[in-house]
């Protein structure tokens, strides 16, 4: 029986060694150990020898038992470690090999300048509020004190969807909308997408961008105006730059003006760019007309606001030396991708 055991123990090596794959391994493991396996078959024969011979035998056996299972756990961690190289040399990854490029996509110029102008004022403790492209024709000029047949609404012919429905021609209707629905104080500015009859050319497109500025409250004065417009001037393009306000007309401010802002490029000096002036025509302002804030609701006597209007595509081309308008809604990547 002891030969037996050895010759078990002999050949179980010699093929758990041999073993190439974890399969065999286990087909190994189910010939010696298994059931039905041969050291089992030993083991079960022994009923038939003498006590004493039968307790050295069972130590034997025993022995044996763990040392095939020894013997098979080490192969086990060797095949696996075998298994896991062959598996990453397969997958090798040469990480010098140059990547494929993803093309970067990027803010749009006008994007760029709208998110550091609502960055200005939001310092100065405005909201940002928005309105819609498809507005009635009351609130962009009926309710502005330009009622149906006001020469105004010449320069601003657009695209009506109905007699009450157009598209809108200034941002000034988020103005109507704001005092109709909320109740003073309030300081907002609200940018958005404009539209006009116009045939494109270097400084028009039928679509562009405003951004309209509204604050009522008590006690608003003229120099709440020109305090904050300066300061929009001066963070845009430099402390050095002045600005000035000249008079105008809007038929929903009084006084209205235009400000100027100096010209950034030659620093007031007068440049081909200013054509000589030193100044930039950059916007249009007022204080908002009594008969608007009545007609909103508002009482005038309690209440006094400024507003203005600022073109968004202007202050980009102004910002970037852009000199056709026309590039902004272009979409061409060649000239997008320069900013
Ligand atoms: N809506 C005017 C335009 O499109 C700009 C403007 C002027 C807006 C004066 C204002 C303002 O709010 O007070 O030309």
């Amino acid at each position: 029986m002891k030969n037996r055991l050895n010759e078990i123990i002999r050949n179980a090596t010699a093929e758990i060694a041999k073993s190439a794959d974890i399969e065999t391994l286990e087909a190994a493991r189910v010939r010696y150990l298994g059931k039905k396996g041969e050291l089992t078959a030993v083991l079960k024969s022994m009923g038939s020898i003498a006590e004493d011979e039968r307790r050295v035998i069972g130590k034997l056996a025993n022995d044996v038992r763990s040392e095939i299972e020894g013997s098979i756990s080490r192969r086990k961690r060797e095949l696996s470690d075998i298994q896991l190289k062959a598996k990453l040399m397969s997958e090798k990854l040469d990480v010098t090999l140059p990547g494929t490029a993803q093309k970067v996509g990027k803010l749009h110029p006008s994007t760029k300048v709208l998110n550091e102008v609502v960055e200005i004022f939001l310092g100065m403790g405005f909201e940002v509020t928005e309105g819609p492209d498809i507005e009635f024709d009351d609130y962009c000029f009926g309710m502005l004190n330009m009622p149906k047949g006001h020469p105004a609404r010449d320069i601003q012919d657009t695209f009506y969807i109905n007699d009450k429905v157009l598209l809108r021609t200034q941002t000034s209707s988020v103005q109507v909308r704001t005092m109709l629905s909320r109740k003073p104080p309030f300081r907002i500015i609200s940018p958005g997408r404009c539209y006009r009859v116009d045939t494109p050319d270097a400084t028009h497109t039928p679509t562009f961008h405003q951004i309209e500025g509204l604050v009522i409250d008590r006690n608003i004065t003229m120099s709440d105006l020109k305090g904050t417009l300066d300061q929009l001037a001066k963070r845009l393009y430099g402390d050095d730059i002045q600005t000035r306000f000249r008079p105008h007309h809007f038929p929903y401010t009084e006084p209205s003006a235009e400000m100027d802002a100096g010209c950034f490029m030659c620093r007031m000096k007068g440049c081909s760019f200013c054509k000589g002036e030193g100044y930039i025509e950059l916007l249009g302002c007022g204080m908002v007309h009594p008969k608007v804030l009545s007609g909103c609701g508002i009482d005038p006597d309690e209440f006094t606001g400024y507003a203005f209007g600022v073109g968004l595509d202007r202050l980009t081309m102004l910002k970037y030396g852009i000199n056709d308008i026309r590039l902004l809604f272009d979409n061409d990547m060649r000239f997008l991708s320069q900013f």
